[in-house]
């Protein structure tokens, strides 16, 4: 939940839901050190719990959330996503995957387990999960860069002069395909949910950004597990095995926004 102040300077963001303080610590520890690393990234003018909630009060940047109402809108956001990850996802040698950008103390799992980690135990009993098990794999020979870990058009505010990203509470270390995955997921998630029709929606516009099968199928199922309980089921086998063994990115986006097209009409909330 967040609400500006009346003099426009600055925000409030009350952490709801989910492990509350481990998002506020994340949240502020990165915002951080991307400022570090020379990103425009709010900076955290106070942060604490009380018995209200875990709180963070951020300093308003300018610009204005990047849009997807026209294919020129979609080329721009595309174009920041290209520009901001070029300098975000660095790597080094002692960086594991895991979930913030500090992981000392903590010992390292491999890159696909910490994908599978995020999906809850129930999904370890659906006929997929070997299957996407394995086709996860291969990323163990990627790099681990510093992920966002939530890049979607309303994170990244755009004026004449910077880019500003906003949003860090799902920060993390892992494959850069991730992050790319999350930009397409959305993406086609929300123009399908906006109304477009699934052959409408431009997939020549995202093909520009490095692609992954395996990790677009569990992004796709991450988002049906946080869905209500019984969504994880209306997938449709099939579009899980045939994502997770694509390699080639029209195609794999085409199979995408079926999947998530059929998944609306059954009724999967946004
Ligand atoms: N520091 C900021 N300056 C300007 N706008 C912001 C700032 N932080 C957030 N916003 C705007 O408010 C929206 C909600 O903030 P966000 O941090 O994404 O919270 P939530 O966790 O509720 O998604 C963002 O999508 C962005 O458009
Ligand atoms: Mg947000």
């Amino acid at each position: 939940m967040t609400q500006r102040a009346v003099d426009g300077g600055s925000l409030l963001k009350v952490y709801v839901g989910v492990d509350p303080e481990g998002r506020r610590h994340r949240e502020a520890d990165t915002v951080r050190r991307a400022a570090h690393r020379g990103l425009s990234v709010p900076e955290v003018l106070a942060t604490g719990m009380c018995d209200a909630g875990s709180w963070s009060v951020f300093r308003m940047l300018p610009g204005v959330p990047c849009g997807v109402r026209t294919n020129r809108a979609i080329e721009e956001y595309i174009d920041h996503v290209v520009g901001l990850t070029d300098k975000l996802h660095r790597s080094s040698p002692e960086l594991t995957p895991g979930s913030g950008w500090s992981g000392e103390g903590r010992s390292p799992a491999p890159q696909h387990q910490f994908l599978l980690d995020q999906l809850s135990p129930r999904c370890r009993k659906r006929s997929w999960w070997a299957a996407l098990a394995e086709a996860l794999q291969p990323l163990e020979s990627h790099p681990v860069v510093y992920l966002h870990g939530d890049l979607k058009p309303e994170h990244l505010l755009v004026d004449d002069y910077q880019l500003s990203v906003v949003d860090w509470e799902a920060s993390a270390r892992g494959p850069a395909v991730v992050d790319y995955a999350d930009v397409v997921f959305h993406l086609v998630r929300d123009l399908l949910y906006g109304g477009v029709k699934p052959g409408r929606v431009p997939i020549d516009l995202m093909t520009r950004l490095p692609f992954s099968g395996p990790v677009l199928a569990w992004r796709l199922l991450l988002w049906l597990d946080r869905r209500r309980p019984q969504d994880i089921d209306l997938v449709a086998v099939r579009d899980v095995h045939q994502l997770a063994a694509e390699d080639h990115a029209p195609t794999a986006y085409a199979s995408l926004a079926g999947a998530v097209s059929a998944l609306r009409a059954a009724g999967v909330p946004r």
